[in-house]
């Protein structure tokens, strides 16, 4: 442990640590996003209640909404731009934020990471992924979705009637891995290792982390990117077939992106493709197992799937907040918003806006609009990996529970400790009779 960060974990964690704790005990919103563990429990809860304040709310340190047409709008505006952490803090904590940061050393929220750049830089890193990332090549991996989740289902248990297996651990985890290992030509050995690195370095994306917390993040960071550097390294010795020596190779063309930014956004991509699809899958299973009207009613009709996926990623979003800051003074429903000024998007509550979504606390898969949620963002930012991460979730699902129709829970199960990203660490399930592969 060095001086350097210890103070860089005061300067960025540990004061808001202090403060959201305290705040959050006098029932303020922001501390208690930051700090009360029944919001993890109850994000609908804190939903009411932060829509029951107003459309726009101010907290200590930023505004916040849980308004549906107004994160909207937010996220679209060109008022406002993505950020990258730290940069809010005020006067000295920034400045020593600033000064203890390693320099050079990716972090998803910082530049170049994709989701703290705006155009022209977001502009340039985007195309270059997107001429790789095609509509074409992303429909053409389904097949392989399904591949990789049989393999994986015939792989757990152990064939026989009642077992129980943490589903986390051995499907949720690994179908993603493998989907987007198999895309960016990662070698079979060094899986393991990425999930170990994401695990690490999942709380990334919060603020006010314990120092225990910031060092383990800093280790799966520090392990992700001298990996990766290897990777790129070999692809460019002997490049594959996969999309990630076509990104290297694009990385060099037209749009031309450095090491560093090659690195942050193979890196983005890398990451981003299998942190949040785990929890898709793990708050997927659960829902439906909590909810055996609704899983019956899947199983009878196949054709629901899609619409389930968007009714999960709709209640249990994957990402439950983001934020953007504002670059001018400018009139948000009403209240005035200064340059510089953050505000906090809470995209579960926007997700169960009553004003768009009726009986919005209810989980129902023929819903109609439940695509009309923002769990993959808007705007310039909109996930860029939305449809393989709904291949996964409609594939996963389904192939999970037509081989396992009579799946139970089997005890409570631990909820990630994450504020950002939703999911499971552990979901132990008895599995139950298993049914042949059926392919969708
Ligand atoms: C259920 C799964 C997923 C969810 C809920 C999700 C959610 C999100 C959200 C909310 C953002 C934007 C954040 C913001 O606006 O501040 C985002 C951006 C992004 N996502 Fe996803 N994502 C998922 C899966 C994936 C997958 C599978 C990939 C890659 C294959 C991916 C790659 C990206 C990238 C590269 C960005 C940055 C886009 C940009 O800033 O322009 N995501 N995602």
């Amino acid at each position: 442990m060095t001086l350097r960060e210890r103070t860089h974990w005061f300067a960025l964690h540990g004061v808001i640590r202090g403060l959201a704790s305290f705040g959050a005990k006098r029932g303020e919103l922001q501390g208690r996003l930051i700090a009360d563990p029944t919001v993890r429990a109850d994000p609908g809860g804190f939903a009411d209640e932060l829509r029951a304040r107003g459309r726009l709310v101010r907290g200590r340190a930023a505004w916040l909404t849980a308004d549906h047409a107004l994160a909207h709008q937010l996220l679209r505006s060109d008022d406002f731009a993505v950020t990258a952490i730290g940069k809010t803090l005020p006067g000295p904590l920034g400045w020593l934020e600033e000064r203890t940061t390693v320099k050079g050393r990716l972090h998803p929220l910082l530049p170049p990471s994709l989701l703290s750049v705006e155009p022209p830089a977001h502009t340039r890193y985007r195309k270059t992924v997107s001429s790789v990332f095609t509509t074409r090549a992303v429909a053409a991996l389904r097949e392989r979705v399904q591949q990789a989740a049989v393999e994986l289902i015939d792989g757990i248990g152990d064939g026989t009637v009642g077992p129980i297996v943490d589903v986390v651990d051995e499907y949720c985890s690994q179908l993603p891995v493998t989907v987007i290992g198999d895309i960016l030509g990662v070698p079979d050995r060094d899986r393991p290792r990425i999930l170990e690195f994401g695990e690490l370095a999942a709380p990334s994306l919060d603020i006010g982390l314990s120092w225990s917390q910031y060092r383990r993040v800093e280790s799966g960071l520090d392990g992700f990117n001298t990996w990766l550097a290897d990777h790129i390294a070999a692809l460019r010795r002997a490049p594959g077939d996969d999309l990630m020596s076509q990104l290297i190779d694009a990385s060099e063309g037209g749009t031309r992106l450095d090491d560093e930014e090659l690195r942050a956004t193979a890196g983005l991509v890398l990451a981003a493709g299998f942190e949040t699809t785990v929890n898709l899958l793990g708050n997927g299973i659960r829902i439906l197992l909590e909810h055996l009207d609704q899983l019956a009613m899947l199983l009878d009709r196949p054709e629901l799937w899609p619409g389930a996926v968007e009714e999960i990623l709709r209640l249990e979003s994957p990402v439950q907040l983001s934020a953007r800051i504002a670059r001018v003074d400018t009139e948000v429903a009403g209240r005035n918003v200064q340059a510089g000024e953050l505000v906090i998007l809470y995209l579960a509550g926007a997700n169960r806006d009553p004003e768009v979504f009726t009986d919005p606390h209810r989980f129902d898969v023929t819903r109609d609009n439940a695509g009309k949620h923002l769990s993959f963002s808007g705007g310039r930012h909109f996930c860029l990996g939305a449809a393989l991460a709904r291949a996964e979730g409609e594939v996963g699902l389904r192939a999970f529970f037509e081989r396992y129709p009579d799946a139970q829970l089997a005890g409570a199960g631990s909820r990630r400790e994450t504020r950002v990203l939703r999911g499971w660490s552990t979901l132990p399930i008895r599995l139950g009779e298993a049914r042949a592969a059926v392919r969708s």
